[in-house]
């Protein structure tokens, strides 16, 4: 038997990244009109102004994966033969099975590429960043695509005011590939879930799942429940003490990282943690106002705008930090 060579110790580089909001918009007025609710009260609590959401007749997750991984493969002039592995974080699949990472690799030229979905809610593009990091270090592939992907306004109740002002639709999208300094890539990175605080998040398909509390007549079924109180509490504390530990374990004080991509949840869970933490708050992306939660397109999104923006001090780390349904919870230190 021969076991073939492993590859040298070797980091991790960005090759390009890419994202995709539909153009359709729906503002806090709009929703005003279909919930209790209004502008003033969204802004205040949420800091959210509109979300972009997907025409059902032309766009999905696969769609907006697409344009995402696409805008990636331009930025990097990367021929899609050569991508081994498709890596799409997404809590709307367009289907169970196949996986929409599958049907994505054979739309973009990648196959005979790995390709698979990944549920970690709107963990799944830092998940999938983190093992991308991890399979491309240990020399088991080259190239991979990460994408980010959710059709939130496809699992909404727009009768629901509780859910409906948060979400909005995106994708963001990174390949990954070897670069011969060890010191690139993930240089610390983290993957929690605690399914004890499920049922604060979750999309029930039958009414056998409902938790206590959910009335049968009004839930709609495949529609997003959420306990905004209880994951607010969760994520207040679990966002900051993800950054904390990320920065003891990485020996930065808080001016030492350059940028901070934080999943876009809500505006006063960042704010709360810049200040909490005395993060500079100049290099922490807050983009919530204009694309509302994107759930696993938010830190994808945020890291193309700011890499095409030329807004990424690549001469010192960034943080990204994300947290969701599960709950599950992720970081990584990044060095460019
Ligand atoms: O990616 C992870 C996913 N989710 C999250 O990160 C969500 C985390 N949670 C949140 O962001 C917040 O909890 C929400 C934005 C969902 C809600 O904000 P809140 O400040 O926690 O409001 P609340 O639930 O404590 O409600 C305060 C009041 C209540 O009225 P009373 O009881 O004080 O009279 C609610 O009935 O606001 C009322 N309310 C609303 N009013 C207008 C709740 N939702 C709305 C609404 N419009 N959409």
């Amino acid at each position: 038997m021969k076991i073939p060579p492993r590859a040298p110790e070797r980091g991790v580089r960005i090759a390009g990244t890419g994202s995709y909001a539909p153009p359709r918009l729906l503002t806090n007025d709009d929703l005003a009109q279909m919930v209790n609710t209004s502008d003033e009260w969204i802004q205040q609590r949420t800091g959210i102004k509109r979300r972009h959401i997907c025409d059902p007749n032309q766009e999905s997750t696969i769609t907006m994966a697409q344009a995402a991984i696409e805008q990636a493969m331009e930025m990097g002039d990367i021929d899609p033969g050569t991508i081994d592995l498709v890596m799409l974080g997404t809590t709307t699949p367009e289907m169970a099975c196949p996986s929409t990472a599958a049907r994505l690799a054979a739309r973009i030229g990648a196959t005979p590429a790995g390709a698979f979905d990944l549920t970690a809610a709107c963990c799944g593009f830092l998940y999938a960043m983190n093992m991308a990091d991890s399979i491309i270090r240990a020399g088991r592939a080259n190239r991979i695509a990460v994408i980010g992907a959710d059709a939130m306004s496809t699992v909404m109740d727009y009768e629901d005011r509780t859910c409906s002002i948060l979400f909005g639709d995106a994708a963001g999208a990174a390949i990954l590939e070897p670069d011969e300094d060890p010191s690139r890539g993930s240089v610390y990175q983290t993957m929690h879930a605690d399914g004890e605080g499920w049922a604060s998040l979750y999309i029930p398909r039958q009414e056998a799942q409902l938790v206590e509390g959910d009335d049968p007549d009004l839930v709609k079924m495949g529609c997003l429940r959420m306990n905004g109180r209880e994951v607010y509490k969760f994520a207040v504390t679990r966002f900051q003490t993800a950054i904390k530990d990320a920065l003891e374990a990485t020996e930065l004080a808080p001016e030492d990282v350059g940028t901070y991509i934080c999943h876009q949840s809500n505006a006063r869970i960042i704010e709360s943690a810049i200040e909490k933490l005395g993060l500079p708050p100049e290099r922490v992306l807050i983009n919530i106002d204009e694309y509302g939660n994107t759930a696993a397109g938010s830190v994808g999104l945020c890291l193309d705008e700011l890499l095409r923006g030329n807004r990424i001090d690549a001469g010192k780390p960034t943080l990204m930090v994300a947290f969701g349904g599960g709950m599950t919870w992720s970081s990584s230190v990044w060095c460019h």
